[in-house]
């Protein structure tokens, strides 16, 4: 059974980076809306070229110029630069678009407020797996957000992978398990070619075996539905190979420490927030 797309309508992107560059092929390659109804805006001359020759999007220069026939307008520059694009688009975006965020650490407080009264936001939580699309982002509407609004932006982050939807309050427990996530499991890989190498074995064989090892248990896990401390005892014989590294972990307090990382990114990600 084929599902219906949305019809996003014009798409305008201000700033056209890594992440706008993964949701423009994500964008085009499920279909959702034509090479013509894509706009983006960027500082760099460079990358305005670029999405002009490899996406055939249409590259624009001024940004409240940009906005004036969008229907959603996403917001894909750093955090850093935003307020700067909120000055500059505040009055220019119709009433009737829908604004879509995906900086890290901008409440949609900041963007109604920036923006004007009535501005229709969704805050967006991405990860960088997006840039192959295979990312995990969170969404959650603003004051004067739909409900379909909520379906275009969740239609367009789905074509760079998972979608959930969340409170605005679970936004930083969200940045801290799958927004900062990605660099858990690097760390992870990390901590095993540096074990590889130190017991000599060829480091090409190293990183392709590990890169196979997550994936692969990402596979399992979710193709299975079982929870992994399950998975993780199917894989610990008693005396055996894994039990003897699950020990060395337990007794250094591995999980804890762990626990408290992923704490204090969301406690980070909160400071961010008031600063
Ligand atoms: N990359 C990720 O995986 C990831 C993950 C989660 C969230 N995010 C969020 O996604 C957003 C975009 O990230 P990114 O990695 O794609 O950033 P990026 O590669 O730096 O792209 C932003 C682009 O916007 C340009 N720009 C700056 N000010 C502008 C303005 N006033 N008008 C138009 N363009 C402007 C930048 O130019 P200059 O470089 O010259 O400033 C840059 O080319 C960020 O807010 C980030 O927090 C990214």
């Amino acid at each position: 059974m084929s599902v219906a797309k949305p019809d996003v309508g014009n798409v305008v992107f201000i700033g056209a980076g890594n992440m706008a560059e993964a949701l423009v092929k994500g964008i085009l390659g499920g279909g959702l809306c034509p090479r013509n109804a894509i706009g983006v805006t960027d500082v760099r001359p460079e990358r305005r070229e670029y999405f002009e020759k490899h996406f055939g999007v249409r590259a624009l220069t001024a940004n409240r110029e940009a906005v004036r026939r969008a229907d959603v307008v996403v917001l894909a520059v750093k955090p850093q630069a935003m307020a700067e694009v909120l000055g500059e688009l505040r009055g220019a975006i119709p009433k009737t678009a829908l604004v879509m965020t995906i900086a890290a650490g901008i409440p949609t407080t900041s963007l109604e407020d920036g923006l004007g009264e009535g501005t229709r936001v969704v805050r967006v939580m991405p990860n960088t797996p997006s840039l192959v699309q295979a990312g995990a982002s969170a969404l959650c509407g603003g004051r004067w957000a739909t409900e379909p609004d909520l379906a275009t932006a969740g239609a367009l982050m789905a074509s760079v992978g998972l979608v959930a939807r969340v409170k605005e309050a679970d936004m930083d427990a969200v940045t801290a398990v799958s927004g900062s996530g990605p660099a858990y499991v690097f760390f992870l890989a990390e901590v095993l070619l540096h074990a590889a190498e130190k017991m000599q074995l060829d480091a090409g064989t190293a990183r392709d075996l590990t890169v196979a090892t997550i994936e692969g248990a990402a596979r399992l896990m979710k193709e299975t539905g079982l929870p992994p401390a399950e998975l993780r005892a199917r894989v610990t014989s008693k005396g055996g190979t894994t039990e003897a590294a699950l020990n060395v972990l337990r007794e250094k307090g591995v999980f804890e420490s762990f626990v408290e990382a992923v704490l204090a990114a969301r406690r980070r990600a909160a400071e961010l927030l008031k600063s």
